[in-house]
């Protein structure tokens, strides 16, 4: 199982005051030394954390394969840059984080899957784990795609942590039974992860997962990547970025 490490949140501290403190490259560096297997970015429209000289120095300087996330809006620098993989987003400007899927219908994805593939890039899309859109995926020319695991996520908090107790309490799962939320999207996304793999895509997953979480989704034989940035970033002001990497690694190996 193999981790790509999300360090947008280092640059999400840095743009907090402006200062190029703390360095994104010295966290890319510590990651690669700690064990990463790729290093995840999400370059937004409006470049609120990453910018384009972040991108620009990561895909020069990143000795392990380098995973861009960016909506269709803004492929134009994906194509110019060409990183090992281009990992397609749903973005809404006003979101926290990416909030769902992506939706397949979309009028420009097609003629950004083919011009990312015709330049090499591995691409991903980023998908809800259901069989309509892993079939669209794989016929709009996809080669991996990453299953989205925010609802499974979301399930586990509300059933094994304090936060249905806290304001961060998720208002749409308060009246369910957590545990049974967290069973179904579990399976939905075992059975997703299979079908997927059955029809040729390689699959990865992410999205809300974290130390307590992840070895259910690291259980899953067909996935073979996962791609985490939150619970690193926040592990890593208490231990430092490499164990909390090191950590990482131990759990899903
Ligand atoms: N994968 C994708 C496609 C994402 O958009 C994100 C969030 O930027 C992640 C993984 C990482 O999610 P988290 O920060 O919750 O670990």
């Amino acid at each position: 199982m193999k981790l790509g490490v999300n360090i947008d949140h280092v640059a999400v501290l840095r743009e907090a005051r402006r200062v190029n403190d703390p360095n994104i490259l010295n966290a890319m560096f510590t990651a690669i030394n700690a064990g990463a297997d790729q290093i995840t970015i999400h370059l937004r429209e409006d470049r609120r954390h990453i910018d384009d000289t972040d991108t620009i120095n990561i895909i020069n300087l990143c000795t392990i394969p380098v995973n861009l996330e960016c909506a269709t809006a803004i492929t134009d620098i994906v194509l110019e840059l060409s990183p090992h993989r281009a990992t397609i987003v749903p973005e809404r400007r006003e979101e926290l984080t990416t909030e769902g899927g992506l939706n397949l219908a979309s009028p420009e994805l097609p003629s950004t899957i083919a011009a990312m593939n015709e330049t090499g890039i591995d691409v991903s899309l980023f998908i809800d784990p259901n069989s309509d859109d892993i079939i669209a995926a794989k016929e709009l020319g996809a080669n991996t795609i990453e299953l989205h695991t925010g609802s499974f996520a979301n399930a586990y908090l509300m059933a094994y942590s304090n936060i249905p107790k806290t304001k961060f309490s998720i208002k749409s799962l308060e009246h369910t039974n957590a545990k049974e939320a967290l069973e179904f999207e579990l399976d939905r996304l075992k059975k997703a992860a299979k079908f997927a793999k059955n029809i040729g895509l390689n699959v990865a997953a992410g999205h809300g997962l974290n130390y307590q979480n992840v070895g259910l989704i690291a259980n899953i034989p067909e996935i073979f990547e996962l791609n985490i940035g939150q619970s690193i970033i926040a592990r890593s002001i208490f231990t430092g970025l490499s164990q909390a990497i090191k950590d990482m690694k131990e759990l899903i190996k």
